[in-house]
């Protein structure tokens, strides 16, 4: 029932229009891709896997209602023949927007039948999505909502896990750090466990690591470490849904790229925070499993349907769904 307080709550302008949710529409073409993707698994080859994943996130972004510009795609359009940074994409009618894809965050774990492979969109409004082109990595610190204003970049590790497990009033031996298991990440993993807390390290996929770390309900606390820069702002659009903290500073692997991104007037000692990385503040993060990970189940197979997971955030309203489907397999 009904009563006078929740009748005048409608009068709310957000409550009386409730507007769409792009990214109830935009998941149609993550499972796709994922479901291709998913034929290639534990068959070594991530080019087709990928490949696959492209092919159907494309055909399926054509059916959506807006007008997307890729600015996180395959590359430059010479080396991508589809989803190239630049590509419109959608039915090139309703809300201009910038895309990021991902078809497969974790083309390596997809390859070698391994955990955490994602197919991924993220979009912003037009415009809004910093330019990754510059320099291929990024240091990066991801946590959730009760690290906004308690940890920080530019603090050694061990403080920062410290100052989290206060804020979240958790012992500093219950925090737990994911990190890619790179070498160069070596320092950090000895500084993470000599502080007190545990690694869970990611053989891939920083993109899901960084989001189970803001996510509520996961293992992981923290994500740290330096990955790739458009992971970096896809994370970022999942990131202002979920509340939390997503601080970056550019890491060029060398002295051309440093060159490169001080030519394109990008400050390397500067800390990134999440309005540099996206602007905007209405942003849609799509991601569907192609291996099982802590975030989604991949993709599963019967002999009856294709079983898919998938989660949706969106900003605007900090909802998070996750939609579970069952696709006929003669359809596909
Ligand atoms: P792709 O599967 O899209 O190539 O990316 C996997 C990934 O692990 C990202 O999640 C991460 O940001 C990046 O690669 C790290 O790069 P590197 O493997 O060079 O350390």
């Amino acid at each position: 029932m009904t009563d006078l307080a929740d009748v005048s709550d409608l009068h709310e302008p957000h409550l009386l229009a409730p507007d769409r949710n792009l990214g109830m529409e935009l998941v149609r073409a993550t499972e796709a891709a994922a479901i291709q993707a998913s034929a290639w698994v534990g068959r070594g080859q991530k080019e087709k896997a990928d490949g696959a994943a492209v092919d159907a996130m494309r055909a399926f972004l054509g059916t959506v209602h807006f007008d997307g510009t890729v600015v996180i795609g395959e590359g430059e359009k010479d080396n991508a023949p589809m989803l190239y940074n630049g590509e419109r994409v959608g039915d090139g009618q309703g809300p201009a927007c910038d895309i990021a894809v991902d078809p497969v965050d974790g083309t390596s774990l997809t390859a070698a039948g391994r955990n955490n492979a994602l197919s991924v969109i993220a979009v912003a409004d037009r415009g809004s999505m910093f330019d990754p082109t510059a320099v291929f990595y990024m240091d990066k610190l991801v946590c959730g909502p009760e690290g906004v204003g308690v940890v920080d970049l530019e603090r050694p590790i061990a403080e920062n896990i410290r100052a989290l497990a206060k804020a979240k009033g958790k012992e500093v031996a219950d925090i737990v750090v994911a990190v890619l298991d790179r070498p160069r990440h070596a320092r950090l993993i000895e500084e993470i466990r000599d502080a007190g807390a545990s690694t869970r390290l990611l053989l891939d996929g920083d993109v899901a690591g960084g989001i189970n770390a803001a996510r509520d309900g996961s293992k992981v606390d923290l994500c740290v470490g330096v990955g790739g820069t458009p992971e970096g702002i896809i994370t970022a659009c999942a990131v202002k849904a979920l509340g939390g903290v997503l601080q970056g500073r550019l890491a060029p692997k060398d002295d051309a790229e440093r060159e490169k991104a001080l030519a394109a007037g990008h400050d390397l000692d500067r800390v990134l925070q999440l309005d540099d990385l996206v602007r905007s503040d209405n942003t849609y993060f799509v991601a569907t499993g192609v291996t099982n990970g802590e975030l989604v189940r991949g993709v599963e197979r019967t002999p009856r349907v294709i079983r898919t997971e998938s989660i949706v955030l969106r900003s605007a309203s900090g909802t998070v769904r996750r939609v579970v489907a069952e696709h006929r397999p003669e359809k596909w």
